[in-house]
């Protein structure tokens, strides 16, 4: 391998097949940008695995490298306010979609999607966090923006033992909600318990299939990480004023409700998108993730992995399997 090459995942299309292999690229075949980062740390999300199975919604054109998120360190920049030798996290905008992604040991983005890693948080630690855990973030902060604070009701997370959903329940309860964990998976509540959650209930409780229009208001907020009848039972389970965020798909990105929650509760409906966050909101975020939601329990949330393992890894968070978070280091 010459000083130019570099290790990757590589997916690349076969007959309408799309095949997974750990390969070498060369820096000058990276997109233009300004900033060059030797990449120490990735980590897996939902999107990432739908990119290196052919998803044309996620990635247009292959061979690709995915890896939407990637800490690092920079070896070269033409933007004076990015020098080399800053340590460095790039999480969202096309990063891994369209753009050559964390899961190689190089990538070379435009400086504005460049943030300093903050003070104090290691780079490992950045990608524990990663997109999953910026995502249960940006949906507190809007939260929190329109009103929401503890009160000793309950906040539910679904899909609450996935990447997003487990960031979720243990940033909400470290800001101090009383936090209602609803998962799929059995035997999780040791798990659940010690990120912080009160309560552990199974995801059919949350899976209303009565047909009426509301269901007793329970919930003081919501952050949904599957959509479909799940996102649906939420809306109507949730009490005056209350708050939804909306953040993912994994179970349907379809849903059906009426407009009764809105008219007779003034629940509000609030979208996230982590990926085209604006610079300043992305920077207080990433404050406050280091500061006053920084998480004590970041040793029970993840596993570690190397490029080679990966593949796996992608089968299980497709299939549901994954628990919390998976970093990727490129070093291994
Ligand atoms: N809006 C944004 O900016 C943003 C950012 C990041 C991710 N996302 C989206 O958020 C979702 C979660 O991402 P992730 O990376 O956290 O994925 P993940 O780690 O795979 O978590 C998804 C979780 O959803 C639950 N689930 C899986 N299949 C399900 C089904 N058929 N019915 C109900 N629940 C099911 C599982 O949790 P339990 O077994 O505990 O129920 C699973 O662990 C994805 O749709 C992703 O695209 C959006």
């Amino acid at each position: 391998m010459n000083t130019d090459s570099f290790k990757a995942m590589i997916v690349k299309e076969d007959n309408g097949k799309y095949i997974r292999e750990i390969g070498n690229k060369n820096i000058a075949d990276l997109p233009e940008g300004e900033v060059l980062i030797k990449v120490k740390y990735s980590s897996l999300n939902y999107k990432d695995a739908l990119s290196a199975i052919g998803n044309k919604g996620v990635t247009r054109n292959y061979p690709h490298t995915p890896g939407i998120d990637a800490a690092g360190v920079v070896e070269s920049s033409d933007n004076h306010l990015i020098k080399p030798g800053d340590q460095v996290v790039v999480t969202g905008y096309d990063l891994g979609m369209n753009t050559s992604g964390g899961f190689g040991q190089y990538i070379r983005v435009p400086a504005a999607w460049v943030v300093k890693l903050p003070e104090k948080l290691t780079l490992k630690e950045s990608m524990i966090y990663g997109t999953a855990g910026f995502t249960a973030s940006l949906s507190l902060y809007k939260m929190e923006s329109l009103g929401l604070a503890p009160t000793g009701n309950e906040v539910l997370v679904t899909g609450a033992s996935g990447g997003v959903g487990s960031m979720a329940v243990a940033i909400l309860s470290k800001a101090g909600y009383n936090v209602v964990a609803a998962t799929g998976k059995p035997g999780k509540e040791e798990y659940f318990r010690k990120l912080g959650a009160k309560s552990v209930i199974h995801r059919d409780d949350v899976n209303d299939t009565g047909g009426k229009p509301m269901l007793k208001g329970r919930w003081q907020a919501v952050i949904d990480t599957v959509g479909g009848n799940i996102l649906a039972t939420a809306i109507k389970s949730t009490r005056r004023h209350g708050l939804v965020a909306v953040c993912g798909l994994t179970l349907s990105p379809e849903f059906n409700t009426t407009v009764f929650p809105f008219l007779l509760r003034e629940v509000c409906l609030i979208g996230i998108d982590s990926a085209e966050c604006p610079m300043t909101d992305r920077a207080k975020i990433w404050n406050k993730i280091s500061n006053e939601w920084r998480l004590e329990t970041l040793a029970d949330i993840y596993t570690e992995c190397s490029l080679e393992e990966l593949d796996n890894k992608i089968d299980l968070i497709l299939n549901g399997k994954i628990s919390g978070r998976t970093v990727v280091n490129l070093e291994l």
